[in-house]
C-alpha cells in the first residue's frame, strides 16, 4: 500500500520527494449509540481499515488536495488564507476544517502542503470515514509542523472542526475511537468526563462482521441534529423535576420516576433510549469482562430494538439486515451501528456461521430491498500512525 500511494502521489504532484505516508483507522461502535452527546458511555473500536495519507510541506501557502476516492474531482486547491467551508471544496472541507481548527486552538499552520488521501472505508457507510480524515489530518499537521498535542486533543480538535466548520453537531465518539484506537481492544469511554478504559475483545470462536446497507446517508442531511435537540429539550424538561446535568446521569428507575415531566411522547421515547442505552452499555462491558459474550449479544439486540422503536433511527434497510441476522444460528448479537438512517450493522458471529450469515442475510436483503449489501469480517486495529 505504501509504495502504491507514494507512486500515486508522485504521479499527481510531480514527485514524492520528502513525502511521508500516514494511516488513521475507521471505527465501529459495538454498543452505546446516540449516548455520546447525552453524557453517556460508548464502546467503539478502531478498525484495520481506514484512510491512508501522503503529505509534504510546501514553501508557499497553497493547500493541494487529492483523493483516490474522488478521482473525478482531480486536485482541489485551497490556501491558508481561504479556510472557509464551501460546496466546491467537497471532501476537502474535512482537512480544511482541521487546519482551521488548529489555528483556532492557537496552533497556526505556518505553510501549505500537498496531501493525497486514499481510504478503504466505504464512503458514507457509517464507519466514520470523515472522522478518520479529520484525525489523520490532525496527526499529519502535528508531525509536519511539530505541534505538541496529544492524541486525545486530536480527537477533540477533529470534533470541533466537524461541529464548527462542517456544521455537523456530532459527539466525541468517532474521533476518540480513531485517535485512541488499540489493536484487539474496544474503548469504554465515559463521554461525561472523557475517562476511558481499554477492554480486550476476545470473542472465542467468533468474529465481528459488518454489513453495509449501501443506503447512502450524510449526517448533515439526516435527522441527527433533530434527535440531538429532542434530547436537549427532554433534559431541560426533566431538570424541572430532578437535579441532573445529563441524561447519562439517570438510571432506569430514576428516569421512570420523573419521565412524566417530559412534555411529549416522542421526546419521552428519545430520552428513554438515551438513558436505557447508557445503562445497557455499562452492563455490556461488565458482561464482556465476565466472559459472558452471550449476554453481550443480547444487549446488542436490545440496543437495536430501542434504536428502532424509541429513537427511530433505523429504517427498513438496517432493520432488514438485523432482523435477518437474528434468524441465523450462530449469531451472538446484531444491531445497527453509528448514526443510523442507513450505513452499517455490526454483528458478532460464530466462525462456523459466517459464510451462512453472509449468504442468507445477503440474499434476504437483496430480495427485500432490491440492491445488495456488502459484508466485511473486520479486525480491531491501532490508532493513527506513520507508516
Ligand atoms: C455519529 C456521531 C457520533 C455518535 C453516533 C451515534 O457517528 O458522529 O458522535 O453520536 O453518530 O452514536
Amino acid at each position: 500500500m505504501k509504495d502504491k500511494i507514494l507512486r500515486k502521489f508522485a504521479e499527481v504532484f510531480g514527485d514524492a520527494e520528502g513525502a511521508k505516508v500516514y494511516f488513521a483507522p475507521g471505527r465501529v461502535n459495538l454498543i452505546g449509540e446516540h449516548t455520546d452527546y447525552n453524557g453517556g458511555h460508548v464502546f467503539p473500536c478502531a478498525l484495520t481499515i481506514g484512510t491512508y495519507g501522503v503529505a509534504r510541506k510546501r514553501k508557499d501557502n497553497r493547500l493541494l488536495f487529492y483523493s483516490t476516492n474522488f478521482e473525478q474531482l482531480g486536485v482541489l486547491e485551497s490556501s491558508l488564507e481561504d479556510l472557509v467551508p464551501s460546496r466546491e471544496a467537497d471532501w476537502t472541507n474535512y482537512p480544511k476544517g482541521v487546519i482551521w481548527a488548529f489555528g483556532e486552538k492557537g496552533m497556526k499552520v505556518s505553510g501549505g502542503m500537498d496531501l493525497l488521501l486514499s481510504g478503504n472505508i466505504p464512503n458514507g457507510s457509517g464507519l466514520s470515514s470523515s472522522a478518520s480524515v479529520e484525525v489523520l489530518t490532525g496527526f499529519i499537521l502535528r508531525d509536519l509542523f511539530g505541534f505538541e498535542v496529544s492524541n486525545q486533543d486530536l480527537a477533540l480538535i477533529g470534533q470541533y472542526s466537524e461541529n464548527q466548520f462542517n456544521k455537523v453537531n456530532c459527539g466525541i465518539m468517532d474521533q476518540f475511537a480513531i485517535a485512541m484506537g488499540k489493536k484487539d481492544n474496544a474503548i469504554f469511554l465515559d463521554t461525561a468526563d472523557l475517562s476511558y478504559e481499554y477492554a480486550p475483545i476476545a470473542l472465542q470462536g467468533a468474529k465481528i462482521v459488518i454489513a453495509c446497507s449501501n443506503k447512502k446517508r450524510g449526517l448533515g442531511d439526516s435527522k441527527y441534529n433533530e434527535r440531538r435537540s429532542e434530547c436537549e429539550t427532554a433534559l431541560s424538561e426533566l431538570q424541572q423535576a430532578v437535579k441532573v446535568r445529563t441524561l447519562g446521569e439517570l438510571d432506569e428507575e430514576t428516569f421512570e420516576k420523573y419521565q412524566a415531566a417530559i412534555g411529549s411522547d416522542v421526546r419521552r421515547k428519545r430520552a428513554k433510549h438515551a438513558v436505557y442505552e447508557n445503562q445497557r452499555t455499562v452492563r455490556a462491558v461488565e458482561a464482556l469482562k465476565a466472559n459472558d459474550v452471550a449476554e453481550f449479544g443480547r444487549l446488542m439486540n436490545a440496543s437495536h430494538v430501542s434504536l428502532r422503536d424509541d429513537y427511530e433511527v433505523t429504517g427498513i434497510e438496517l432493520d432488514t439486515l438485523v432482523e435477518e441476522a437474528w434468524k441465523v444460528e450462530g449469531v451472538i448479537g446484531s444491531r445497527m451501528t453509528g448514526a443510523g438512517f442507513g450505513g452499517c450493522t455490526v454483528s458478532i458471529v460464530k466462525d462456523e456461521a459466517i459464510d451462512t450469515f453472509i449468504e442468507t442475510v445477503g440474499a434476504a436483503y437483496k430480495e427485500k430491498i432490491g440492491y445488495a449489501a456488502d459484508f466485511y469480517v473486520v479486525e480491531i486495529g491501532d490508532g493513527p500512525r506513520v507508516l
